[in-house]
């Protein structure tokens, strides 16, 4: 009775030390790809550059408008066929005119993105035309 109980007691723990190993391999093996892998997943192979979407995500356009594909508002690749200057984009963003897109419901003067960033995000835009 004993000796049974002292081997069941062995098979226990080491059943638990085999688990123990298994996830410790598994977790090591998540955390080693988690970082790289996580956003390689989901970035398209044309997608918003990280330094671009911060800024994009900060101003609240994201909520809006995708890369490559329409939401609520026209795709940045779609804008960006439009050929506007970066001159032409600021003043568009500022002071939206919906007449440029019959399809969609018209966006609001975006009035809270300094002029820095809207040049970078202007400047972005423009670099999509000639993406593809
Ligand atoms: C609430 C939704 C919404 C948000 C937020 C939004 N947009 Fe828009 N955007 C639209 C819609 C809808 C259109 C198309 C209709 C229009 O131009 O009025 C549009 C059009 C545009 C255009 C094309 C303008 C033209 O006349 O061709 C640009 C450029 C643009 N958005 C950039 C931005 C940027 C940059 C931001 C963030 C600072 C932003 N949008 C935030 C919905 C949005």
């Amino acid at each position: 009775m004993n000796s049974k109980s002292t081997s069941l007691y062995h098979a226990f723990t080491s059943i638990l030390f085999a688990v123990f190993l298994v996830s410790c391999s598994s977790n090591s093996e998540a955390t080693l790809n988690a970082p790289e892998n996580h956003s390689s997943v989901k970035a398209e192979k044309s997608s918003i550059p990280e330094e671009i979407k911060d800024v994009l995500s900060k101003s609240t356009c994201l909520g809006c408008h995708k890369m490559k594909t329409k939401l609520i508002g026209p795709s940045y690749s779609e804008i960006a066929t439009r050929g506007y200057s970066e001159e032409e984009i600021i003043e568009l963003i500022k002071n939206p005119d919906p007449k440029n897109w019959p399809d969609y419901p018209p966006m609001a003067p975006i009035t809270w993105v300094a002029e820095k960033e809207l040049a970078t995000i202007a400047s972005w835009i423009k670099s999509l035309e000639n993406a593809e």
